[in-house]
């Protein structure tokens, strides 16, 4: 049978993982699919910087790419709002499914990306774009659809929490963590994304919105970063029994004229009994307490090549059997077609 054929938008820490995973698990993406599943080309800025892909994959012609008759399916880990948007507008429009893995776009333009993937009749999954491997998005937005959330509270930056976790246990200054945290590959590009809440706030307000089918967008989210937590706030914290954690918080708040959401990411004082306290490294973990479920936990590697691919390929084969089965865009609508809840003050 013919191949589904995929084009890879960026090839670095996250993409080069699912270009060797994509090649490595070849037989059992076939089998999970029914089709077999190829890279078709990948877009680089620089392609003398990967030596490691074939020659005759590479191009710098992203938008070429995305738009060839060839390629099926659109896996865009680039990052960042352009041209990522355009890229993936363009790539909908010509009736290619897309995976992203990138919460900053998606939190701020989620709502058009949605009801364009739905116009064309195809899928957009971004399970990598919030907490890496841990699945939390297709819970939301699947396993819970029948259920009312009620609150989402969590770690979902490993930088942060790598840091914290380091200045707790170690003492480490900041500075120094922050560089632990780089080279182990957690931290973006820019740290000033995970340092003062960026990163956070963005995966806060996607899941948010999944949470309470609702459209909240990063600018909605109060911000409060790590930058000025020291080394003696940690170590009073842990004099009175707490630990400092970077949580994102997004709850109903029940109101006479009906219910408004509220979503906030700040650095807060935890018991170290509590269990997010045990949270340590780059990990994340997200409660979710719903009506009916109760609560429950989602705890796994937020960062990280290899953790993030694992997301990247799990939707590829979810969008990748939609397309055999001609499902494609028939799944959960996310919350593009619901209404906008107002969003409470903080
Ligand atoms: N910089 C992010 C983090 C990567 O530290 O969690 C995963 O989104």
């Amino acid at each position: 049978t013919a191949p589904l054929r995929v084009a890879l938008l960026g090839c670095g820490t996250v993409g080069g993982a699912v270009l060797r995973l994509v090649e490595e698990q070849a037989a059992d993406l076939t089998a999970r699919v029914g089709r077999p599943v190829e890279v078709a080309g990948v877009a680089v800025r620089r392609p003398d910087r990967h030596p490691e892909v074939p020659a005759g994959l590479l191009t710098t012609d992203a938008h070429g790419l995305v738009t060839r008759d060839d390629v099926d399916l659109v896996v865009e880990v680039i990052g960042g709002i352009e041209p990522a948007r355009s890229l993936i507008q363009a790539a909908i429009e010509a009736g290619k499914s897309v995976v992203s893995a990138n919460k900053a776009l998606l939190a701020e333009d989620g709502v058009a990306l949605h009801a364009a993937a739905a116009k064309a009749g195809v899928d957009l999954y971004y399970e990598a774009s919030v907490a890496g491997a841990i699945p939390l998005l297709r819970p939301l937005r699947e396993s819970l659809a029948g259920d009312q959330i009620r609150r989402v509270v969590g770690i979902v930056n490993g930088t942060t929490n790598y840091i914290l976790s380091r200045m707790a246990e170690t003492g480490a200054g900041f500075g120094e963590a922050l560089a632990e945290a780089t080279d182990l590959g957690y931290a973006e590009a820019d740290p000033t994304a995970d340092v003062d809440g960026f990163d956070a706030a963005a995966k806060a307000a996607i899941l948010a919105s999944l949470a309470f089918h609702t459209a909240v967008t990063a600018s909605d989210v109060h911000r409060e970063g790590i930058s000025s937590v020291t080394a003696t706030d940690v170590a009073r914290a842990a004099e009175i029994g707490c630990t400092v954690k970077l949580l994102a918080i997004c709850e109903r708040v029940v109101g006479e004229d009906g219910d408004t959401v509220a979503v906030r990411v700040h650095p807060a004082m935890i018991p170290t009994t509590h269990p997010l306290a045990a949270v340590g490294g780059a990990f994340n973990a997200v409660f979710v307490e719903a009506e009916a479920a109760g609560q429950l936990m989602f705890y796994g590697q937020g960062a990280g090549g290899e953790p993030t691919a694992s997301a990247v390929l799990g939707d590829l084969v979810a969008v990748a059997r939609n397309r055999v089965a001609g499902a494609a865009g028939a799944g959960p609508t996310a919350y593009a077609d619901l209404p906008t809840r107002p969003i409470a003050e903080t």
